[in-house]
């Protein structure tokens, strides 16, 4: 009896140490899992993830590559209504918790696509140069910060917070400073991008667009 009531004691505390450390370590998505959900998402988003800059509306953003956390935290602010597009809400509404954190694994799994050349897109030369510098240096006499200094070295992103913006469509950046203008994406955490935003004149935005659409989306070998 005695021995008895010790095991059970000894099993009701590793097994609320085992509760502990499974909710600590964020769970890890399955990218086969995902694959299948991921098949809804081909029409606009593409099968290999690379989304596609429409001129004349509106722009799918590339997935690829991009990280799984930040992915599933964007797919979850879709479903609150935290951030809002007409487009993606009733696809995120479809996805379970479960199928959130696969299908954000397997968009994270794939390859990095590039955006378009300048030349394809015939940006001029001097918008080209203003958007360098302001994802570079930034404009100090405006208060905008460096996109470089949150977004990594070379825009190419850092950590699950900071998404890579380097070769991201020109219409889906441009569209999405806007939307933290007009209030209509408030997920960012404190405020980080909509504060810069507001800070932007219709010609940064199209430039720092413009500019990072042409960037290379990974470090050159
Ligand atoms: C009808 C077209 C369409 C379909 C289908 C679609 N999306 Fe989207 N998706 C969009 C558009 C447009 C945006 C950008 C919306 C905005 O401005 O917020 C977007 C944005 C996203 C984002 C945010 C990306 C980022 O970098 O912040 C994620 C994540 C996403 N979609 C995942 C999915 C997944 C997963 C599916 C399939 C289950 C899916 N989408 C299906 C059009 C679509
Ligand atoms: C102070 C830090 C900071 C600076 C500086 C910054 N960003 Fe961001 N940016 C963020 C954070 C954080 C997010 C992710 C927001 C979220 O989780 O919804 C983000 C997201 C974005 C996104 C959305 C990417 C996607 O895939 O949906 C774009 C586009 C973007 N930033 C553009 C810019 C540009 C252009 C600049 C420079 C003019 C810039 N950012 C400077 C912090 C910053």
């Amino acid at each position: 009896m005695q021995k008895n009531h010790v095991w059970g004691a000894g099993t009701a505390v590793c097994l609320s140490l085992l509760s502990l450390t499974v909710l600590a370590a964020p769970r890890a998505g399955d990218p086969e899992q995902g694959k299948a959900a991921a098949a809804l998402c081909a029409t606009c988003h593409q099968a290999d993830g690379s989304g596609l800059n429409n001129p004349a509306g509106e722009s799918w953003p590339r997935l690829a590559g991009l990280e799984a956390d930040y992915l599933a935290s964007q797919l979850h602010a879709y479903k609150t209504g935290a951030r809002r597009n007409p487009s993606m809400e009733a696809f995120a509404q479809m996805l379970d918790d479960e199928q959130i954190l696969h299908v954000s694994a397997w968009f994270a799994s794939l390859p990095a696509t590039d955006g378009q050349s300048a030349e394809d897109q015939g940006h001029s030369a001097v918008l080209l140069k203003r958007g360098e510098q302001l994802a570079t240096e930034g404009d100090w006499e405006n208060y905008v910060v460096a996109c470089s200094s949150c977004h990594g070295p070379d825009n190419l992103g850092a950590g699950t917070v900071f998404p890579a913006i380097a070769g991201q469509h020109f219409g889906y950046i441009r569209d999405q400073l806007l939307a933290w203008q007009k209030g209509t994406r408030e997920n960012d955490p404190q405020r980080l991008m909509a504060t810069i935003a507001e800070r932007m004149s219709s010609n940064d935005i199209n430039a720092v667009a413009a500019w990072l659409s042409t960037q290379p989306v990974a470090v050159e070998q």
